[in-house]
């Protein structure tokens, strides 16, 4: 734990066929990483939207993980080269308004590397406790509810297009 008591609260969007079980593995071989993690699964890197990640920053999440499969080995061919541009013009656009892009991270983990999984969490908790908590979301005062609105419909049209 932080010195301030501060405990990140981390959603974990993890593509079922690598990420999710790599997490699993990591459970069943009693790898320890701190429970920070929310695990959500997906069908596939490439299905999570930027909204969800907007919404999930909005809903008190402090940062939020995407699990994909590597490189190549992506069940549905492209999902995870799609994810990449994704993260990385998301990254762009919070960084624009004011939200460390620490805050968002991409990672590939395959099933079998549960010990993979149980070291990118120890990072990214550590990393975000640094951080400190991700406090107004983007729905606050100072980018009112509007704004993250068109910053998801922005980054969806260059997605669509990109
Ligand atoms: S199926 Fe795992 S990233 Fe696409």
């Amino acid at each position: 734990m932080a010195e301030n008591g501060f405990e990140p609260r981390i959603a974990a969007l993890l593509c079922r066929w690598c990420a999710y079980a790599g997490a699993d593995l990591a459970g069943t071989s009693r790898l320890s990483y701190p429970p920070n993690m929310i695990p959500i699964r997906v069908p596939c890197s490439g299905r999570v939207e930027p909204s969800w990640v907007i919404e999930a920053l909005n809903a008190g999440a402090d940062a939020v993980l995407i699990g994909g499969c590597h490189p190549g080995d992506c069940h549905y061919v492209s999902g995870n080269y799609k994810a990449r541009r994704r993260v990385a013009l998301l990254r762009r656009v919070l960084g624009e308004l004011g939200v460390d892009p620490a805050r968002v991270r991409l990672e590939w983990v395959s099933a079998s590397e549960g010990a993979k999984f149980a070291r990118v969490m120890r990072d990214y908790v550590e990393e975000i406790r640094a951080l400190g908590p991700h406090e107004g979301g983007l729905g606050s005062s100072t980018a009112p509810e509007a704004v993250a609105e068109s910053v998801v419909e922005a980054v969806e049209q260059v997605v669509q297009h990109g």
